[in-house]
């Protein structure tokens, strides 16, 4: 079919589309059946994708007037909006529950009470008041900084503008999440995917009378700066939110213990069909303020809180195809192509079969009838095979031995700590000589928690390897903007604006800089772990340089796994010229982790034992909050060694021999002024 052809055969399907939409709002009338409707937007989605010339303003893939806006300003939040890790079953909540009471050294008859609170599936914001005035409002964005949609905020009815209540905090940022009720949604549902994307998008109109006209409700669950709050525990600032004028979910309960917790999760899954908006799962608080407080963060997460969420949504579909995807590591993925499903709302087309390992056990094959699942936010999978509906003539699924992208062999590598061969095949090519590898590194390189190049997304790296503007991570910074200027959709301001955000970028964390390398295993913890450690990235080189490796396992937190990948992406030329060349160009900021002038600065430590209430993961983070670091073992670069209970005796012995000062933890405790 040619051009011309295929276009026209598109704009039939738009105008038809149209016309059944025009009768279904307008004179309110159905002409065909939801299916039809249905495939009918499935068939022009796929269009578009086959055929990336096809757009038309009235297709459903078009949010027309309901874009994000690049006009906000961004403004930084005065506290992170931190996201939450998951639980699925109760397994999951025992571990958290059990990972609190190891952090606080506290033993299981140590009650637990948790603020229950149902997980409303919107978008996150902030609200901050000054002497009872809401005076603007944030969004999540990317949970550091986020936008100033203050007055599309202001068009909801649910945010007070006003408070007078006496014990209302001098300054407080309210945060919440802003959503819209399934009722209302019916009459938006041709514009949007579903209520979450209707919320957002409303949220983020350019003109604040556009938000206006969508219903959209706020209900309020927690706080980031505060001046002046004098509430003890979750469910009293839950209690006083209501009383100073906030919508809270009435759904919310204080509970103790995981079996509750359990009982609670039952009951709301049951009733979670009849509420009026998507609930996703329950998010459970630790209820004490100041337990919350000394629990702190891990990564972007608090300690302190857990989202448990909701069993999946299934359906039943049929495998149209396998396509093996490669990724940043080389890893094969094999993606199912699935005939499209509508799964809780979202419609769903392709499913991750994980690996080569899982396709052969579960006997998945082209054109087989499938359960697909799809769990929260998580890519859907395929659950099981229908054996029985399976044709005669079908035969089993062939891996390739062969990279798809670059023609290279493919291995399984026999992982030394396991034992056994891993589940995944990895394409063997040297990275950047991979096509595939090669754009999902620069990718990576550009992402939101690496480099965040503003304007930089997936789609121009792909863009811009098509054109053979980039190929190796320094081209990013040595772009040809000329060239783009001259380049269809690119004008004079847009190509200013994406010089201008890669400047900007020049500057650069040592933990953001290790993490972009896209090492295998190096992860963002590992990343701030390293660099936390080395300090400077001349440090980490220096390593490489004299192959001492092994002095990695210092590093609490980094294993073998991670050293001899460490060791690996270092002793591959191609990557050292990538370093090399960027090293050039950018400036790699030292690590600044600690506090400069603690109280145990230039001081390192080492526990052996246990320690009364405290645990180990607690005393390192209060000796590294105070400016000192922690060994692993017992060397003249020791300064203390703390003992505790039970020690190891062969650790207290050297160090006596070393004449290294011991301390008891009272003795430690009073370097840090906190003597009990
Ligand atoms: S507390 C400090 N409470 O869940 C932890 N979040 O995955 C984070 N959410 O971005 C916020 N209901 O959009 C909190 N009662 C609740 C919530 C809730 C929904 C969302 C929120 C956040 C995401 C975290």
């Amino acid at each position: 079919m040619g051009k011309e052809e295929i276009k026209k055969n598109y704009l039939e399907k738009i105008k038809k589309f149209r016309h059944y939409n025009q009768n279904y709002y307008d004179k309110n009338k159905s002409l065909v059946a939801d299916a039809e409707f249905d495939n009918l937007k499935v068939e022009i989605l796929d269009l578009e994708k086959k055929y990336k010339f096809l757009k038309n303003p009235y297709s459903p893939s078009s949010s027309v007037g309901f874009k994000p806006s690049k006009n906000f300003q961004k403004i930084k939040h005065k506290v992170p909006m931190l996201s939450l890790g998951n639980a699925f079953i109760e397994q999951d909540l025992l571990n958290f529950e059990k990972r609190i009471l190891n952090f606080i050294s506290q033993k299981e008859n140590f009650e637990i009470f948790y603020s229950a609170e149902p997980k409303i599936d919107g978008i996150s914001a902030s609200l901050i008041y000054k002497n009872g005035k809401f005076i603007s409002g944030l969004s999540r964005g990317d949970g550091k900084e986020g936008e100033d949609i203050t007055t599309n905020l202001a068009t909801i009815k649910d945010i007070p503008k006003k408070i007078l209540s006496k014990d209302f905090p001098e300054e407080i940022d309210i945060r919440g999440e802003v959503f819209i009720q399934n009722s209302d949604f019916e009459v938006l549902k041709e514009k949007f995917a579903n209520p979450r994307n209707a919320a957002s998008g409303s949220l983020r109109q350019k003109n604040p009378e556009d938000t206006k006209k969508i219903p959209l409700k706020f209900i309020a669950y927690t706080f980031g700066f505060e001046k002046g709050l004098k509430v003890g525990n979750q469910f009293e600032f839950l209690k006083k939110l209501n009383e100073w004028g906030f919508k809270t979910n009435p759904m919310n309960k204080l509970i103790n213990g995981v079996k509750n917790l359990m009982i609670n999760y039952y009951e709301i899954e049951k009733k979670r069909t009849q509420l009026n908006f998507d609930i996703d799962g329950i998010v459970y608080k630790i209820n004490n303020f100041q337990l919350q407080k000394r629990l702190g963060n891990v990564a972007n997460a608090p300690r302190w809180a857990i989202a448990h969420k909701f069993a999946s949504n299934k359906a039943i579909s049929k495998i149209l195809g396998i396509e093996i995807q490669i990724g940043r590591t080389g890893a094969l993925t094999p993606v199912a192509k699935i005939k499209p499903i509508s799964i809780g709302g979202v419609l769903v087309s392709n499913a991750t079969l994980h690996n080569e390992d899982e396709i052969n056990r579960k006997d998945i094959r082209v054109g087989d009838i499938v359960t697909v699942e799809r769990a929260g936010d998580v890519i859907p999978h395929i659950l099981s095979v229908d054996v029985k509906k399976r044709s005669k003539n079908s035969s089993k699924f062939l891996f390739p031995n062969k990279c798809p992208s670059c023609g290279s062999k493919t291995i399984k590598e026999f992982n030394e700590i396991t034992k056994k061969n891993d589940a995944v095949r990895r394409c063997t090519s040297e990275g950047y000589e991979c096509k595939k590898i090669a754009i999902e590194k620069l990718k990576h390189f550009v992402s939101k928690e690496a480099f965040n190049i503003e304007g930089f997304g997936k789609k121009i790296v792909e863009n811009f390897w098509k054109l053979k503007l980039i190929k190796l991570p320094q081209d990013i910074f040595l772009l040809d903007f000329k060239k783009i200027e001259k380049m269809e959709g690119w004008g004079k301001q847009s190509v200013a604006n994406l010089k201008y955000s890669i400047e900007q970028k020049k500057n650069i964390s040592l933990e953001k800089f290790i993490y972009s390398l896209g090492i295998r295993h190096i992860g963002l913890e590992n990343a701030k772990l390293l660099s936390k450690y080395f300090k400077s990235f001349s440090n980490l080189k220096e390593l490489s340089k004299n192959n001492k490796y092994n002095e990695l396992l210092n590093i609490d937190g980094i294993g073998e796994t991670q050293v001899n990948s460490v060791k690996n992406f270092f002793n591959n030329k191609a990557n050292l010229n990538v370093i090399e060349k960027l090293q050039k160009i950018l400036t790699i900021k030292d690590s600044l982790f600690q506090k400069k002038n603690g109280l145990l600065k230039n001081q390192t430590f080492l526990l052996t034992g246990k320690l009364n209430g405290i645990s180990r993961v607690e005393a390192k983070s209060l000796i590294e909050e105070n400016s000192g670091s922690t060994i692993s073992t017992v060397s003249k670069k020791l300064d203390y060694l703390i003992v505790g209970e039970k020690p190891t005796k062969r650790k207290v012995e050297t160090a006596k021999e070393l004449k290294i000062s011991i301390l008891d933890q009272n003795q430690f405790l009073k370097m840090l002024n906190k003597t009990s």
